[in-house]
């Protein structure tokens, strides 16, 4: 099978997901729950609650004394919350995981969920400004708390920081050009909103402009949250935040991101450790690998749900 690049499998901003109305269709669902080796009496964690589709399959299979904590940083998740005494919804971002954990009296838990990026609702909302379909404001904000915007991204840093994002986060082929024409760009007027954005790089849009844009917004919206940085933070306080023989799920919809997810898995740690003895042994990593391979959607899910075409997800176990 033909290996797709990111800047393929881009989650397709003109392409709206769910036509339903739904906020957001779970993927890799029973992967995921099976990935977790639900106890019921256990207590998990969502950090990605959502439209909370993975929550509510978990809530299924919890009896009365499972606990799930579940996170969003984006409050609009809030209304998704179903009325139930088993679920704690935590409004904020899971890289502050561990604290949370300790604020509500769960140290230590049996499984952790995390189905990274954005949801399908946040993409459809036009003010929210994520997605190249509508005219908004350049925001991008998944928590609307935090300062940093994607028209500040673009009025504030400096060429060769955008040159770096574009390339990194949306695999931009003209990057550098890209970076160089916003830099001249904004000294003409600062920019505000989605359509002027688009409008002031129309002679440089490579190839086809929908997935042009697409692969722009995906970079700036990785940079807005600082999605990487997110995720680094959440795998290393999640070994510690799990029990022995607990279950980690990490689903991700970038190279990037399941770059990260792949080393933490095998070596426990975000940066490769160093050799550590004189015999150059190697700290054994807490976590076993149960899923040798990503796993991936399934030909059945594909056909229902193209957000899944880019879908990963990886399973380990606390030692
Ligand atoms: C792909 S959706 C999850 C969908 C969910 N599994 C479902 O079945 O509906 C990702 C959600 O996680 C939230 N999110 C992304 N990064 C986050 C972070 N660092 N901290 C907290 N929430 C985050 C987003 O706001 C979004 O609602």
């Amino acid at each position: 099978m033909k290996c797709m690049q990111d800047s393929e499998k881009i989650e397709d901003a003109n392409h709206s997901t769910d036509q339903q109305g739904n906020y957001h269709i779970p993927v890799l669902l029973q992967e995921t729950i099976d990935g977790l080796a639900i106890k019921q009496d256990g207590i998990y964690v969502d950090c990605t609650f959502g439209g909370g589709g993975h929550s509510k399959e978990i809530l299924k299979l919890l009896g009365e004394s499972g606990r799930l904590i579940v996170f969003d940083q984006d409050e609009a998740a809030r209304k998704n919350v179903p009325n139930d005494k088993r679920i704690i919804f935590v409004a904020q971002n899971f890289r502050h995981l561990q604290k949370f954990l300790r604020l509500h009296k769960f140290p230590q838990v049996d499984g952790i969920l995390a189905d990274l990026g954005v949801s399908s609702h946040q993409f459809d909302e036009a003010e929210r400004g994520f997605s190249t379909r509508f005219d908004a404001a350049l925001d991008m904000r998944m928590d609307n708390r935090q300062p940093v915007t994607a028209a500040i991204i673009l009025n504030t840093y400096t060429e060769q920081q955008l040159h770096k994002i574009f390339e990194k986060y949306g695999e931009v082929t003209n990057s550098k050009t890209l970076a160089k024409t916003i830099a001249e760009q904004r000294t003409i007027a600062p920019f505000t909103t989605i359509s002027l954005f688009k409008q002031s790089l129309q002679a440089i849009v490579k190839g086809n402009p929908n997935k042009y844009f697409a692969q722009v917004f995906q970079a700036l919206r990785i940079t807005v949250n600082d999605e990487m940085g997110a995720l680094e933070e959440m795998l290393q306080q999640a070994v510690a935040a799990l029990k022995p023989e607990g279950r980690l799920v990490v689903i991700s919809f970038h190279s990037l991101e399941d770059r990260i997810a792949k080393n933490f898995f095998k070596h426990g740690a975000v940066a490769e450790p160093e050799a550590d003895d004189v015999y150059g042994t190697r700290q054994e990593s807490p976590l076993i690998i149960i899923s040798k391979k990503p796993v991936t959607a399934s030909a059945a899910e594909l056909k229902i749900n193209s957000r899944s075409r880019s879908a990963k997800m990886r399973i380990a176990q606390k030692k």
